[in-house]
């Protein structure tokens, strides 16, 4: 049996496209490997030389949460350096790195907390200013990724950086509530969020498919409603604290009225006709509803909340608010009279009036109120935060009523789009119409990752390495926008991310040894480089998904938004910019696309053979049968573009009519070459 090795092949691509990559967009002596792109960065020439004795100087703020910053930094620097690094941590102001931190920011981290930080490297030593620990806690992350390979050695680049975000609210939402997650795995993914300086994390924790938080004074929420999946107060306090010491918030969300069925299966008093009974499954938007109307929802409501501020001390709750049709607000007698008595027009206006004794609740309880576009009614105090899921239309029109808001829609990560997608969308673009003051309402975004079609084996390919180009979207300037050089610098990112846990590259290997049962799973891999997953709603339409659906098929193991993939859009547009020609980046490209169709074509007859033994790849049996004629097409296309020779006749139309057949959807998964195939085909005389 033939063996593949996927070494020689991403070898062969990665390199020669990261030339190109280094010769179109990098002006400075080396590459920086720096995500997010730093406010102001000046290289000054020469590199700081790591001793293997440091000296971390603490020149003011000596605090627990900035040894600990400094600890974990200098742990890191010695995995990375691979020998021994002996540190010694001392109140002084000299050494080798000196922190001068002027104070340990707001007891709980808020929008206000001052995140700026200089960062200065000369010669012989390191200097971080900054006026809090968090912004330390962000210089130690650059200063990280500063460290990069020159010569056969890891060194540092002599440079001055003055930073600071543009945007005070740079969060992921995970939903723990349609699949939990286990703790070590927010973990992990906190860790990740720091290392790009992310600082919100929002953490959806009740849906109509789980209560996930252990309330003491209602213990059937979790005991009822999650399936003994939960997390413990204790558990919740432990990530609050472990976020904190990286400088990220955790706003939890509990969702109402609606998306609120584990919630009322436990309490079914609350519900407002329709009772659940169980734990909803399926997925898509629920009919039931807590019941505005009656005083004993309020009242449930402020022990609960007051409950949870004993373990979320954000200033903000979000209080979900999104998708509750609530059918039987229209249709109980009783609602409808209460309705009729407070001059309540419609679902809206009873949903505004019951937001607003909600917000009454958490002012009391000196919290803030987050929702969903769905909060926005005229009445609520302009001291909400709307979180944007309907567009930029929405969040502007927010705005201009005075509202701050945070933009998600363009950062749902369940589209499964390509990093650069989410990269160019900007929550306030170029051509704005906000006003200045306008603009200020806009506090940031924030990456949402919805649990459909998660479990703890998949989510961190979902998540990353995508949102790390998104937290420099949140970062960075605004005019910080090239595709290539974004994607250079992710693939250095990603792997980066990976040595601090993240689990998004082991998984998809995991993933095709578990469907394979067998260590060698050199083919399938191969092939696997050739499809993306659909999105969760194209997965939802072609599977009919619910909670219980096992999450474990081909699909589940690959990743959206490969490496490979922009790879071969730009060996693509390389190619075609000069086909005949024998120039040296023309060919490197040519060579990359042959590789490519060669290589998963040779996968194709091992990979029959072992879906035989494997009933998981049963499913895939036409997408084989297409990618033996989409290769075959490519390295046709190929070979003709670079001879100069014209294709047989009715080549073309048939070669366009297999590429629309492969469109269509099938096994869940989609080839990632298509537009490039179809460019070479179309190319072609
Ligand atoms: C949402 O996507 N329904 C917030």
């Amino acid at each position: 049996m033939k063996r593949f090795s996927r070494a020689w092949f991403s070898l062969a691509i990665g390199a020669t496209l990261i030339s190109l990559a280094q010769a179109a967009h990098t002006q400075t002596p080396r590459p920086l490997a720096l995500m997010p792109l730093p406010s102001s960065l000046t290289l000054q020439g020469g590199e700081f030389e790591i001793p293997s004795d440091l000296t971390i100087a603490l020149a003011s703020t000596d605090s627990e949460r900035l040894r600990n910053a400094v600890m974990r930094f200098q742990k890191r620097l010695a995995d990375k350096l691979g020998h021994p690094l002996t540190s010694h941590i001392i109140t002084a102001s000299a050494g080798t790195i000196i922190l001068d931190i002027a104070s340990d920011g707001e007891a709980v981290q808020g929008p206000d907390e001052n995140e700026s930080y200089k960062l200065t490297v000369t010669a012989s030593s390191i200097a971080i200013h900054a006026p809090t620990t968090v912004g330390a806690i962000h210089a130690l992350e650059t200063l990280f990724q500063l460290v990069q390979p020159v010569n056969g050695t890891y060194s540092i680049p002599q440079v001055n950086i003055d930073d600071s975000p543009r945007f005070p609210w740079r969060g992921l939402m995970i939903d723990c509530g349609r699949h939990f997650e286990p703790i070590a795995v927010l973990k992990r993914n906190i860790d990740a969020m720091g290392a790009v300086k992310l600082n919100v994390f929002h953490w959806h924790l009740t849906e109509d498919q789980g209560f996930r938080i252990e309330s003491k004074l209602f213990p059937k929420l979790t005991g009822k409603g999650s399936d003994g999946l939960f997390y413990t107060q204790d558990e919740a306090r432990e990530l609050v604290r472990y976020a904190r010491a990286r400088g990220i918030r955790v706003v939890p969300e509990f969702e109402m009225p609606g998306h609120s069925t584990a919630w009322l299966y436990a309490y079914p008093e609350l519900a407002s006709g329709t009772t659940p009974t169980g734990i909803r499954r399926e997925f898509g938007v629920s009919d039931t509803a807590i019941d505005p109307t009656r005083e004993a929802t309020y009242h449930f409501i402020e022990q609960f909340l007051r409950e949870m501020t004993t373990i979320f001390p954000d200033e903000y709750v979000h209080i979900g608010g999104d998708e509750t049709p609530a059918p039987d607000w229209k249709t109980k007698p009783r609602i409808q009279a209460f309705m009729r008595a407070h001059h309540l027009r419609d679902n809206a206006a009873l949903q505004a009036y019951f937001n607003q004794r909600v917000l009454a609740i958490l002012t009391s309880l000196h919290r803030r109120m987050m929702g969903w576009d769905e909060i926005l009614t005229p009445q609520l105090p302009k001291d909400v935060v709307v979180q944007s899921w309907r567009g930029i239309a929405s969040l502007d029109a927010g705005a201009r009523q005075g509202y701050s808001g945070v933009l998600s829609a363009p950062y749902y990560l369940d589209g499964m789009k390509p990093a650069e997608v989410h990269y160019l969308a900007d929550p306030i673009p170029a051509d704005t119409q906000l006003t200045a003051a306008e603009q200020k309402l806009i506090l940031g975004g924030e990456v949402a990752m919805w649990g459909e079609h998660l479990n703890q084996h998949t989510i961190d390919s979902r998540i990353w390495p995508r949102t790390a180009a998104i937290a420099e979207r949140f970062w960075s300037p605004q005019n910080v926008r090239d595709i290539p050089d974004m994607y250079r610098r992710l693939e250095i990112v990603s792997v980066e991310l990976e040595s601090l846990g993240t689990q998004h590259l082991t998984s998809e290997d995991a993933g095709l040894r578990d469907i394979l049962r067998a260590e060698d799973i050199s083919a399938l891999r191969v092939f696997a480089s050739a499809f993306e997953p659909v999105s969760f709603s194209e997965r939802y339409q072609q599977q009919h998904t619910d909670q219980l659906t096992p999450l474990t098929t081909f699909v589940d193991a690959i990743r959206p938004d490969p490496p490979i993939r922009f790879h071969l859009e730009l060996a693509t547009q390389t190619f075609l910019g000069h086909p005949g020609s024998n120039d040296s980046q023309t060919s490197a490209a040519r060579d990359q696309l042959q590789s490519f169709f060669t290589s998963v074509a040779a996968s194709i007859p091992t990979v029959e053979l072992e879906a035989e033994n494997a009933p998981r790849l049963q499913p895939l049996k036409m997408r084989i049968e297409q990618l033996r004629a989409l290769t075959s097409i490519g390295q046709q296309a190929i070979a003709s573009l670079s001879s100069g020779t014209a294709a047989p006749s009715g080549w073309k139309q048939q070669s366009l009519a297999r590429i629309a057949d492969a469109q269509k959807p099938s096994a869940m998964v989609r080839c990632l070459f298509l537009p490039q195939l179809t460019d070479l085909v179309n190319a072609v005389q």
